[in-house]
């Protein structure tokens, strides 16, 4: 080839190169048209007992197996000297085990029990922890007394005070206890102190600093970083746990309300579901119940969205009719749905609003929305799902039933659920997709299309599976979960709640990933999922608007996914852009439609970028991937953006 051929070449490509870097995009914001409202509960959470989310997690009690109910009933516990359990003449009838501690036979010699807690007990420096237990006298000869202490890894005492039991029948004694260290693998060690015998039965230990500062609270930091999202919708519990690994294991809400020390002790399916991420030890205690639950909805402003058992055990674990209430038989699941809905929104003379009332709220939940069954597939599931629609719809025809798409985002049920959904008239259809992040890409349109006359649409649970990092949360999961989202957004005539799944993981015993927030006994880390949904939630307007490019929805087109929405209260637009290329890029947001000499300002702007899709937040590091200020620019009527490469970008304009 010539040189001049080459070098003509060479300039070419050099031009080309240089147009390329002086591309704009141009979008359209058409602000004639003020498009369908966005519903409160577009941005939830979806919150499962799963990787220790609640019994280790959020229920900030410390003491594990504190009832002695567990099927090994000293799981968790460690004993010395003359333990023994007993169960006869039991202080509570659906916990009845207790521990007797007895005198060793020797002055030099020790009784007592030691937790372990859930991987630990994490206590801070100074700060205070309420110990209780219901506590007997087995010696008629004088006052019994026990020890009780905060103990270190290494053993050491860093907190401890003496309970005088002075009492032949059951009794609640309460003392609080100041950890002297800061100690994340802590025990509590409980040692008979007198020559006799005591009684103890549901030892808890919580501490003092619960969110709302409330008792059989909920642990601060991370209830506080659920209410930080402003979650619009609060769902609840679940999750396969509603369904049961069998019918006797799913999660029977009734069980989960009044006294804590009388909620039994339920399995947990998350304990053996995965055999390679085994837990044993993993059991819901209900302390952290539907009262619990409902209470924290209202703290967030959330609104509640309890989802309920249609009387199928989880179908991934049992074929076959048996193993399920028979069609003709459902008469007590149902009634327990309108039981719920008694106990949520019925008036304090009612027997369900009364316990509500007895517990501490006589004013109603003002309960809204319902789920009756979860990942429920078959014909099995829609003839069972009928009798509870006709009997919600009968006695509280408010209340917004909620049905299932089975387990997949597509195929055979997936098709075949819909059609089921809309011939029963539910409200909105709960779709799950946990998928790659090609998909979450390739399905940014998703809801373009879908038909606008049926049922609603509740995302219920997705989350983007990197399964080359072995699904970590990490930037790429976040970045294509957010430039999904402006699907979402673009289609909240139809799509009225999103819920990110699963919620929390603690770090030393976690079953499924990826999860939103991360935590160990003292610490808590957010992921750039996290704030994503964040960036949604407080961003979610009032209003979708139309955003184009070439008259098109922007779904992917040169890497490039946005939509827009008006937000009524602070009277501007919200624009939000993920740009999931490797080249940064200029774009031209025009504001069409609008009054002749309308002006603009620029609000705040925020970005999360990064160039590596792989890097992650730790426990150690949880701010490498978090929300930064970033600007843009306004002439006239046109927003001037730079979308850096591999970016998510949320831009205010203000009126
Ligand atoms: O979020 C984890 C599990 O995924 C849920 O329990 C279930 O509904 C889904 O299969």
């Amino acid at each position: 080839m010539k040189l001049t051929k080459i070098l003509s070449l060479a300039a070419l490509f050099a031009i080309g190169q240089n147009m390329y870097a002086q591309q704009t995009y141009d979008f359209e914001l058409d602000t004639k048209k003020v498009g369908a409202p966005i519903q409160s509960t577009m941005y939830g959470l979806f919150f499962e007992d799963i990787n220790f989310a609640a019994d280790g997690g959020l229920y900030a009690e410390l003491v594990k197996n504190r009832s002695f109910d567990f099927p090994q009933s000293l799981m968790g516990w460690y004993t010395f000297g003359k333990v023994e359990v007993a169960k006869n003449n039991p202080l509570f009838d659906r916990n009845p085990n207790y521990v007797i501690l007895s005198d060793p036979g020797h002055v030099h010699k020790r009784t007592g029990i030691e937790n372990e807690g859930f991987r630990g007990m994490g206590f801070k420096k100074d700060a205070t922890y309420r110990f209780s237990v219901w506590a007997k006298n087995m010696n008629a000869a004088g006052d019994q007394k026990i020890r009780v202490e905060l103990i270190d890894s290494k053993s050491n005492i860093i907190g401890g005070e003496e309970i005088t039991i002075n009492a032949s029948d059951w009794k609640k004694y309460q003392v609080t206890l100041i950890s002297t260290a800061t100690e994340d693998k802590g025990h509590l060690r409980i040692f008979l102190a007198s020559a006799g015998s005591v009684a103890l039965e549901h030892v808890s230990l919580f501490p003092a600093d619960t969110y709302k500062g409330r008792e059989n609270g909920l642990r601060k930091d991370l209830a506080q970083a659920l209410t930080d999202i402003h979650p619009g919708v609060f769902r609840f519990p679940g999750g396969c746990i509603v369904e049961g690994t069998d019918l006797d294991s799913r999660y029977d809400w009734k069980k989960s309300v009044g006294p804590v020390e009388n909620r039994p002790v339920n399995e947990n399916r998350w304990h053996y579901t995965f055999p390679h991420r085994f837990f044993p030890d993993y059991y819901q205690s209900y302390g952290l119940g539907f009262y619990e639950y409902f209470l924290l909805s209202e703290d967030m402003g959330a609104e509640p969205l309890p989802v309920l058992s249609c009387g199928l055990a989880c179908q991934f674990q049992n074929e076959g009719e048996h193993c399920h209430v028979p069609v003709g038989e459902l008469d007590s699941y149902v009634q327990d749905a309108l039981d719920l809905i008694e106990f949520a929104n019925g008036s304090t003379s009612s027997t369900w609003g009364k316990l509500r009332a007895d517990m501490g709220h006589p004013a109603p939940f003002n309960l809204k929305y319902i789920g009756i069954g979860n990942e429920q597939w078959g014909k099995e599931y829609p003839e069972r799902l009928e009798p509870f629609v006709k009997a919600i719809r009968a006695k509280y025809p408010d209340i917004k039933v909620i049905g299932s798409s089975g387990p997949s985002a597509d195929g055979e049920q997936f098709d075949y659920l819909w059609p089921e959904m809309k011939r029963l008239k539910v409200d909105l259809v709960d779709e799950h997709y946990y998928k790659e992040p090609e998909w979450f890409l390739a399905n940014a349109s998703r809801y373009d299309n879908y038909d606008r006359k049926g049922p609603a649409v509740f995302a219920g649970e997705y989350a983007s599976h990197d399964h080359s990092t072995g699904k970590q949360n990490n930037f790429l999961s976040a970045l294509t979960e957010a430039a999904f989202m402006t699907g979402l957004e673009r289609n909240a005539d139809i799509v009225h709640m999103c819920t990110y799944a699963p919620l929390f993981a603690h770090v030393d015993a976690w079953q499924w990933n990826p999860d939103m927030i991360w935590f160990d006994n003292l610490r808590m880390m957010k992921t750039p999922n996290y704030y994503v949904q964040q960036l949604y939630a407080h961003n979610a307007g009032s209003n979708v608007m139309t955003l184009t490019r070439d008259k098109k929805a922007i779904a992917g087109q040169d890497n490039l996914y946005a939509s827009a929405v008006y937000d009524k209260g602070q009277n501007c637009y919200i624009v939000k852009v993920a740009n999931t290329g490797t080249e940064a890029k200029d774009i031209k947001v025009t504001l069409t439609g609008g009054k002749k000499g309308a002006s603009y300002t620029v609000g705040d702007c925020v970005t999360m970028q990064n160039n590596d899709l792989k890097s992650i937040n730790t426990l150690d590091n949880p701010s490498n991937l978090i929300p930064q200020k970033t600007s843009a620019t306004i002439e006239g009527n046109v927003l001037n953006i730079k979308a850096q490469a591999q970016s998510f970008n949320v831009y205010k304009i203000k009126l």
